[in-house]
Parts: structure tokens; sequence; C-alpha cells
């Protein structure tokens, strides 16, 4: 999303204003399309323990708008300060969600709206002229330079915006996990052009990684700074279902010897066999339940629903391994032509329908070769959209990393369990995207729409060749 810097101008000032208008409804018409398909007894119930019922997420996206933008930026009064609690991610771990006094949908359906009424009227009369909240010196603002902050280039109705799309990702995971026929619907992916496959070479040298301008960059991807790599190889495309298919096939799943010793624990005791909601029938081909649809394994389409453990065990397997986050940063944003760090591998223009699979716009990832314009400069295509791609990173803030505006955000995370996803999946939207966008979550987990590429050091032999 490129906001646009409003500055001291007030026509600039309004069209930022529309802007976020504009984010926040489209994120609560997705919100709309996720929970108006099911009934009562759908958005109740809980379709996994791995995730909250789709009321819970309802009522929680309200909340969070409403302690952010109603209460702090809007300095108003609360709409429902009793329910704070039920709705604090903390306080409740997802399974025990289900048996909370919460919000039935008609309430939380009520609630959110009224919420987002009075946010209209925050919005009103918001001063969006003001600075954005560039993280440079690390001290505990004011209040009132706290509000500028927030309120500046309309942060926080960004971040807002970030949050229900990340939830609505979330509960497309969901839809993803509930049992019965789909409820949802788009258009098939488009076709490739030409196949894309093959290595990349990254040349050694330093690039910005991380971005203290993007106005609606989230505390994690601040502040920028500069990272020294060596040379490396990335791959040009994700590793597709035919690639993962040949490791299966090659006994991936039956070799510990390729798995890190908690990567074979965690494949044996969660009797790993396959990509979550992968079947095979008699004759030998594999399918894949695809929001209740099956559907025939598709060769060229990146392989989807692995944990970073699978990740792992593949790369091993292909004599590889997975990217660190910064080399994935550098092969997304590097322009050598310039020296610059872009937003996207294609440029610092929003993404289209002609860049990027993203925001639900299709219900699966595209096959290898789909999105040719958006490639980066050196060639490496689909590194936004599609699928989250695992790194080889853990969870660590930035140098210079100052909380912003919530420790729980992303500070509480930090060294924790947690590998680093990049690049946005299908069910991402374009707002929670970018080439600085930072994801996590356990190395076991792969209901979310996970995926990889891999990446590999030069041979001595690619080293002397420059
Ligand atoms: C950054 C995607 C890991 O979904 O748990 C939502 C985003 N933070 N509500 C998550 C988030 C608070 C978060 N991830
Ligand atoms: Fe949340």
């Amino acid at each position: 999303m490129t906001v646009h810097l409003p500055g001291t101008d007030n026509a600039e000032a309004e069209r930022l204003r529309e802007q976020i208008a504009r984010t926040l409804t489209r994120a609560r018409e997705r919100t709309a399309t996720l929970t108006d398909c099911l009934d009562e007894a759908e958005l109740v119930a809980q379709h996994s323990r791995l995730m909250s019922p789709l009321v819970w997420d309802l009522a929680h996206i309200g909340n969070q708008e409403e302690l952010w933008l109603v209460r702090d930026v809007g300095g108003r009064d609360p709409v429902r300060a009793d329910i704070d609690q039920l709705y604090d991610a903390f306080q409740h771990p997802r399974a025990d969600r289900p048996a909370l006094p919460l919000l039935d949908p008609a309430e939380a359906r009520a609630y959110a709206g009224t919420v987002r009424q009075k946010v209209w009227d925050v919005l009103a009369g918001a001063d969006l002229r003001a600075e954005p909240p560039l993280t440079e010196g690390a001290h505990a603002p004011a209040t009132d330079e706290r509000r500028t902050r927030l309120v500046g280039s309309g942060f926080a109705f960004g971040m807002i915006a970030q949050h229900e799309q990340q939830h609505d990702e979330t509960m497309l995971a969901t839809h993803q996990l509930r049992a019965g026929a789909s409820v949802l619907n788009a258009p098939p992916t488009p076709t490739p052009v030409a196949p894309v496959s093959g290595e990349i070479h990254i040349p050694a040298g330093e690039f910005v990684m991380g971005t203290s301008t993007d106005p609606w960059a989230l505390d994690n991807e601040r502040p920028a700074h500069p990272v020294r790599l060596p040379g490396f190889v990335i791959d040009a495309a994700p590793v597709t279902n035919a690639q993962y298919l040949e490791f299966i096939a090659d006994g991936g799943y039956r070799r510990p010897e390729l798995w890190s010793e908690r990567g074979w624990a965690h494949r044996v005791e969660a009797d790993l066999i396959a990509p979550q909601f992968w079947e095979q029938d008699g004759a030998g081909s594999w399918w894949r339940r695809v929001f209740g649809t099956m559907i025939r394994v598709r060769p060229q389409q990146p392989v989807v629903h692995v944990c970073w453990f699978e990740a792992q065990a593949y790369a091993t397997w292909a004599g590889k391994r997975l990217p660190t986050e910064a080399e994935w940063e550098k092969a997304a944003r590097f322009d050598p032509a310039t020296g610059r760090s872009r937003r996207f591998p294609w440029g610092d223009a929003d993404p289209d329908e002609t860049t990027a699979n993203l925001g639900q716009r299709h219900l699966e990832p595209a096959d290898v070769g789909a999105y040719p314009a958006g490639a980066s400069p050196a060639g490496v295509h689909q590194l936004i959209g599609d699928v989250w791609e695992w790194t080889s990173s853990d969870l660590q803030p930035y140098p210079g990393f100052e909380a912003f505006p919530y420790r729980e955000y992303s500070e509480v995370f930090f060294g924790g369990d947690y590998k680093m996803l990049r690049g946005g999946s299908f069910g991402a939207d374009q707002v929670a995207c970018r080439g600085t966008f930072r994801n996590w979550d356990h190395p076991i987990r792969r209901q979310i729409f996970s995926g990889f590429r891999l990446a590999r050091d030069l041979r001595p032999d690619e080293r002397d060749a420059r």
C-alpha cells in the first residue's frame, strides 16, 4: 500500500483520508465474506484446536479497532469496556476460546459495526498531517507525542487495517480446516506464460534491510539498516508440488538423516507423510483438499501447507538450504541498477492482479511462471503472494528496534520458538504484505499457507567466475 505522505498539504491529507477509508472498508468486506457464508453453529464451532471460533476473530477485530482507534487515537469513551479481557489474545489460548462467554454472531457483527461507525467519526477529525512513526532514538514518548506518532500518516488506521486482514487470512485458514463443502468462490489462478526454474545468483554486497520511511510498516520492520551478505544463489521460483513429490517418492519422510533431530521427532509423533490436506488414491495419485473440494495435485503449483521441519528436510535432500531472512529480502528488494531497496520485487508500485497472487483473489497458489510482471530485477519470481516462504531465520529484532505502539505485536515473541516467513500468500492482503513485511510461526505449524524456496552458498568455482 503506497501511503502518500501528507506533509502539511491539505489535499494530500484528504487523499490519505479517503485511502484509509477504502482500506478499512476492503478489510471489513472480506471479514463479511468469510463470516456471512456460515451459519451460527459453524461460526461458534471450533474447527481446529489451532484456531479460534470465527466468531471470536470477528469480535476481536472490532475490539482491537475500539482499543486503538476509538479510545486511544479518538480519545472517546469505550463502546464495551466489559469485553476487553474476552478478546485479549494473551488472556486465552486459542483452544480455550470456544468455552468463553463470547458475543454471539449477531452481537459480534453489531459490535464491530458500532466501532466502525465511531471510527469514521474519529477519522474525519484526525490530523493526518503529522510525522510518520519513524523509528530513530529509543525513548518512551510522552502521551501527546505518542498520539501524534499514532495518527501521523494514518499509521494507527493502517495498523488496524493490517490487523483485520491478518485475522482474515487466519479465518481463511480456518475455512481450509473445516469439514464440509466449500462456501467460498474465486476465479482460477492465471496460467503461466513461460515456465520458470533454475537458480539466480545474487552478488555479494551491502543492501538496506527493513525500512524507516514506509509509513505503515510495523515496528518489527524498522529501522532500515545496512546488511552485507556474501554472494549466494536463490531459486527463481518456490518449490513446486512436482519437486516435492520427488522428495516423497525418494523416501523423504522415511529417512531420519534428512531431518533435524527435533524435526524427525515431530515427523514421527505427528505421523507426517505428505503436506497437510494431501491424500493418495488407490492408484497412487495424490489429491489435495482445497476448501472442501478434492483437487488433483497440480505439478507446477508451489507446495503449500508444509511445516518448517518439512521444508528443511526437503532442502537437505536437495543438497541446498533455506534462505536466511536477509537473503530473501535482498533477493526481493535489492535493485542492482540503483543500489536501492525497493518496496516490492517489481518496484515501488502497489501490487495488482498482474504482479502478485494476493488478497484471496484466488483460493490457491498460482503455478510457477504465472506472474512474470512481478519478478525482481535479478529474475526471481513469485516472491510476493502465492505462499508464505519459510526462511532459516529465527524471530529477532533489527538493530535499533523500538516497540511501537505495543510490545505485544512483536517484542514479546522475540527469541521464542518461531521461524520467519516472508512474502505473503494468496490469502494475504496487499496492505499486510510488502518486501519488508515479517511473519513468523512455530516450526511445526502448517495450517498456514506456507511453502518455501531454496538457496545455497556459492561454490568456489562460482566465486572465481565473478
Ligand atoms: C504476525 C501473523 C504472527 O496472527 O498471530 C494478529 C498477527 N497479531 N493479532 C498472528 C497478529 C495480533 C500475528 N502474526
Ligand atoms: Fe489479533
